[in-house]
């Protein structure tokens, strides 16, 4: 199966056809998303918080996104994987951020690195470009600044902050992204940036009119149930099916109703000629 490539992503903004993001943090969910055909796995520092237990994304190390990044790699075959650079691992210097970009890709098997910021981490995305690394944007809520922002808010609702993100995505546009997330922003706003812009937008929270959209799987599976942002479907509600099953599970083994027979190694009787030379009880 061919895997999709950085090109094969970016030239779906002619094709039109839309671009279906999810995160993934382990290789059998990978597995799981990738057959079902989507396009792209993010694997987002959102890991800090639906998988680490984290309280935010601040904590989460390139070490921890590397060890997450590697197992999707290997449970993915045709989906684009992309590596969320942690905080701290590309804010000092352009330097930092190209070598850490450069790990996502030799080390985590990625094709891709999302960072999250506009003209402040221009230089620091042209200098990942050039070194070969490609790189996706976000913009609007950017949950490593989410304190300088307000909290987690709806982004570019008045006209200074519309006209910033704009300017934002036309300067991450000319220093090389591939490709834009655009998170907790008006509808009506990102569908002017979709059109000012010649690569995909992805949106979260962000409305119809982007060019893809991302979700956390956790939030749509109905898996992490902690806090889920108004702007999520939950597609399936997986957290009290899995309940019922463990509950079940447990009644079961307290009850000797499990293990029956058929999930033994062996039976009762083809053992038995076995037990019979064994001088124990
Ligand atoms: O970390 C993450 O999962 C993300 C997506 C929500 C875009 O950045």
């Amino acid at each position: 199966m061919k895997t999709l490539t950085v090109k094969d992503f970016r030239d779906r903004k002619s094709t039109g056809q839309r671009l279906s993001v999810l995160t993934a943090y382990d290789a059998s969910m990978a597995r799981l998303l990738d057959n079902a055909g989507a396009d792209a796995l993010l694997v987002g520092d959102s890991l800090g918080m639906v998988v680490l237990g984290y309280d935010s994304t601040m904590p989460v190390t390139m070490e921890q996104m590397l060890h997450h990044a590697g197992a999707v790699r290997r449970g993915a075959q045709r989906a684009l994987v992309i590596g969320d650079m942690p905080f701290g691992s590309y804010q000092i210097s352009a330097e930092q951020a190209v070598r850490n970009g450069i790990r996502f890709l030799k080390e985590g098997g990625c094709a891709a690195v999302k960072l999250e910021g506009g003209a402040e981490v221009c230089d620091t995305v042209q200098a990942l470009v050039r070194a070969g690394v490609p790189v996706m944007g976000h913009l609007g809520l950017t949950p490593q600044t989410a304190g300088q922002l307000g909290g987690f808010k709806v982004q570019g609702k008045d006209l200074a902050a519309a006209r910033k993100l704009l300017a934002d995505a036309k300067a991450l546009e000319a220093v090389g992204v591939f490709s834009i997330v655009l998170e907790a922003v008006p509808a009506p706003l990102a569908a002017v940036i979709t059109r000012a812009v010649s690569v995909p937008t992805i949106g979260i929270g962000a409305g119809p009119h982007c060019d893809g959209q991302v979700l956390v799987t956790n939030d749509m599976l109905g898996l992490f149930e902690k806090f889920i942002p108004s702007f999520v479907k939950q597609y399936v509600n997986l957290a009290p099916e899995i309940k019922k099953a463990v509950q079940q599970y447990i009644s079961e083994v307290e009850s000797g109703a499990f293990p029956a027979p058929e999930h033994s190694v062996a039976s009762e009787e083809e053992f038995s000629r076995l037990l019979d030379e064994l001088s124990y009880p």
